[in-house]
């Protein structure tokens, strides 16, 4: 069988995983995912595949203008594609932007292998050696235990907590919690 993974180019590649700007072939699997009611639990509403589609032209077009976004992931060894982690710009109104910050969606079947935490190491270096940036921020909704236990896991510290400007008239996801995690 040929691999999967054969003629897709990872920009930076963990034990396990391989991290890359969106292809065409993404859109289905991603679309799927964004329909999933548990994967989008925290999020103001489930993607439809218009929504999907804009979604990867947005990381596509942050990977081309600034060399990163929140990469599409795919399993090495399966070449199965599984989510996203990657660092975006962010430059909606708050005290804490615009900053870059990092984030993880991952489909449900790869939930609880390590492999957020995997991957959200290897943005963190590339973001502090390659890139030589100096701050990383991340949100999440206050519920998310598991966006903040992967942001703990890689050694960010918690720094505040406030009203995303974002999601002001979703009272179930407002209040978000930001952490932080510094070059040095
Ligand atoms: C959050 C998410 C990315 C975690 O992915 P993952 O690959 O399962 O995370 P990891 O396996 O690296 O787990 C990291 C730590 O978080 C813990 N964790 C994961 N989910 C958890 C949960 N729901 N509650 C509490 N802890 C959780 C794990 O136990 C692990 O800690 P441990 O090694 O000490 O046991 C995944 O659940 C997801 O995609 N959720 C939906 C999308 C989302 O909410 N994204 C974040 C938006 S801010």
């Amino acid at each position: 069988m040929i691999p999967l993974t054969k003629n897709k180019k990872y920009l930076l590649k963990t034990e396990r995983l391989g991290l890359r700007n969106w292809l065409p072939s993404d859109e289905a699997p991603f679309s799927e995912m964004s329909q999933d009611k548990e994967v989008m639990k925290y999020f103001p509403k489930l993607l439809n595949k218009e929504d999907s589609k804009n979604f990867i032209a947005r990381m596509q077009n942050n990977f081309e203008t600034y060399g990163f976004c929140y990469f599409a992931m795919d399993i090495l060894e399966s070449g199965e594609f599984i989510g996203f982690t990657g660092i975006l710009h962010q430059n909606y109104k708050s005290k804490f932007t615009p900053c870059v910050d990092i984030g993880w969606r991952l489909k449900k079947s790869a939930w609880g292998n390590g492999f957020a935490t995997e991957a959200a190491m290897a943005c963190l270096d590339f973001a502090f050696s390659e890139l030589e940036l100096n701050e990383i921020y991340s949100f999440a909704t206050i519920n998310n235990k598991g966006s903040e236990a992967v942001m703990k896991k890689i050694g960010m510290n918690y720094i505040d907590t406030f009203n995303h400007p974002s999601l002001i008239n979703n009272k179930d996801i407002k209040k978000c919690i930001v952490y932080k995690i510094n070059k040095t």
